[in-house]
């Protein structure tokens, strides 16, 4: 392609403005966007203003810009996750390119349609599994394929999703409640289903799961608590304060994320507007949300090797770690650190330092980065599908796996075959 690729944005959010859009503007010989959309003119207009396209390629909404005839070469789908099958339905049926958020739908019937769609279409669909294109994933899947710890028999993974992390995105915000959403183990962790079974480079055959909603409810909230942080009785002591949370702490930190999403382009009066009378300012325990706050997830793969995978709320900080069991040896993983440690049996055990491995680990440890490039190099046509590569044919069996742990953890653990 002898040109820029032009680009449409759906939904321009956090993922869709201030990651995507940001890392794409950085590229402008390779892509460039030309038409956005979001039912938020907050958003939208500062999209605009980001990007310099014109008002008349500004949509009110990602369904007003599918109305229109094909305006983009790519289409990056970035809407919450219950617009998310319709949209990229219309997108696939228009015949865009698509870079698709997670997850691809709430229901397995959902994947494997908008799958089988792409497919007949000849449409390029990379799902954002952006782990997989961190340095650090990499060089796991580097050293498991090397053979130095033999056979993968066994792989123990925990996301800690971290208390104040699960409290503003799955207790207060938009991924709370399923029917908004979907259920966590499919929103938040289809990566980690992802990422498991494409490190091992194995398939699943059968799961169990258990898991629950057990503290952010309302028959947990204790003596003296209000229905708001600003007017409630023993804020001083909670530790899901909202006030503290996005007014003091992170106002420390200088991170735009998440007190942006409290409030769009935030300043301590905007934030404190927000928490008098909007959704993050709600009492944890008197909130509309239904998602687990913790869940086990036990996977038997084809060669009979096993994998337990924990998501929790319940940490002080967060962070995946991982530990790989192999006939030869053993790796301990630790994301937040960004260290590997190699322990060959009878051998003297290594510590890999990945920040030595690479310069950038901005957004997800640079995988949102390295992700959006290689796609816009495979959509341009001057790379084919890498192994890394998260097509939409690859990332359907994370969903079905996840799907399936919901379907056993709703049944008491039963034990679900996968075809
Ligand atoms: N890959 C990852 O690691 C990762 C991380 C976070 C979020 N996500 C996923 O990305 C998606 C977006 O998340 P986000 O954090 O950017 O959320 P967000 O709320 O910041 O952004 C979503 C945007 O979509 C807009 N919107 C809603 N309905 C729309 C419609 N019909 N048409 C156009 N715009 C519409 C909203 O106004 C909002 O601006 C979600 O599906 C989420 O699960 C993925």
């Amino acid at each position: 392609m002898n040109r820029p690729l032009t680009v449409a944005v759906a939904g321009c959010g956090s993922r869709g403005q201030d990651t995507y859009t940001k890392i794409l503007l950085e590229m402008p010989e390779k892509a460039k966007i030309v038409a956005a959309a979001d039912i938020n003119p907050e958003k939208l207009e500062g999209m605009r203003k980001l990007t310099g396209i014109p008002e008349s390629a500004c949509y009110a909404s990602a369904e007003e810009m599918l109305a229109q005839p094909r305006l983009a070469d790519l289409m990056l789908i970035c809407t919450p996750d219950r617009c998310h099958y319709s949209q990229a339905k219309a997108a696939l049926l228009l015949d865009y390119d698509l870079l698709l958020e997670k997850p691809i739908a709430p229901t397995a019937d959902q994947c494997s349609e908008l799958r089988d769609i792409a497919n007949e279409r000849g449409r390029k669909v990379a799902v954002c599994h952006v782990l997989r294109y961190t340095v650090f994933y990499q060089k796991i899947r580097e050293l498991i394929a090397s053979g130095i710890i033999g056979d993968v028999m066994n792989m123990q993974a925990i996301e800690q999703v971290c208390y104040w992390h699960q409290a503003h995105s799955f207790v207060r915000g938009n991924w709370r409640n399923e029917g908004l959403s979907s259920c966590m183990i499919l929103q938040k962790c289809c990566h980690d289903m992802d990422i498991l079974l494409w490190l091992c480079g194995k398939h699943c055959k059968r799961v169990s799961s258990f898991g629950s909603l057990s503290h952010f409810r309302e028959d947990r909230a204790p003596e003296g608590s209000g229905t708001r942080c600003m007017d409630c009785g023993i804020a001083e002591t909670c530790p899901y304060n909202a006030v503290r949370f996005y007014l003091d702490e992170f106002h420390r930190t200088g991170d735009e994320w998440p007190q942006n999403v409290v409030a769009f382009e935030p300043t301590e009066e905007k934030l404190l507007a927000a928490l008098k009378d909007g959704p993050y300012g709600r009492c944890v325990y008197h909130c509309d949300n239904d998602v687990v706050d913790h869940q086990v997830v036990n996977l038997e793969l084809e060669d009979g090797a096993t994998v337990n995978f924990t998501m929790t709320a319940f940490t002080a900080h967060g962070g995946r770690t991982l530990r790989v069991g192999g006939t030869m040896g053993e790796l301990y993983c630790d994301m937040k650190a960004n260290t590997i440690r190699v322990m060959p049996y009878g051998k003297e055990d290594e510590v890999i330092d990945v920040r030595k491995l690479a310069s950038d680990f901005s957004g997800h440890g640079g995988g949102d980065a390295r992700m959006v490039r290689e796609f816009v190099d495979l959509v341009r046509g001057e790379t084919g599908i890498s192994s890394t590569m998260t097509s939409i044919d690859r990332s359907v069996e994370s969903h079905l796996v996840a799907l399936a742990a919901e379907e056993s953890r709703l049944h008491g653990g039963e034990m679900i075959e996968l075809a």
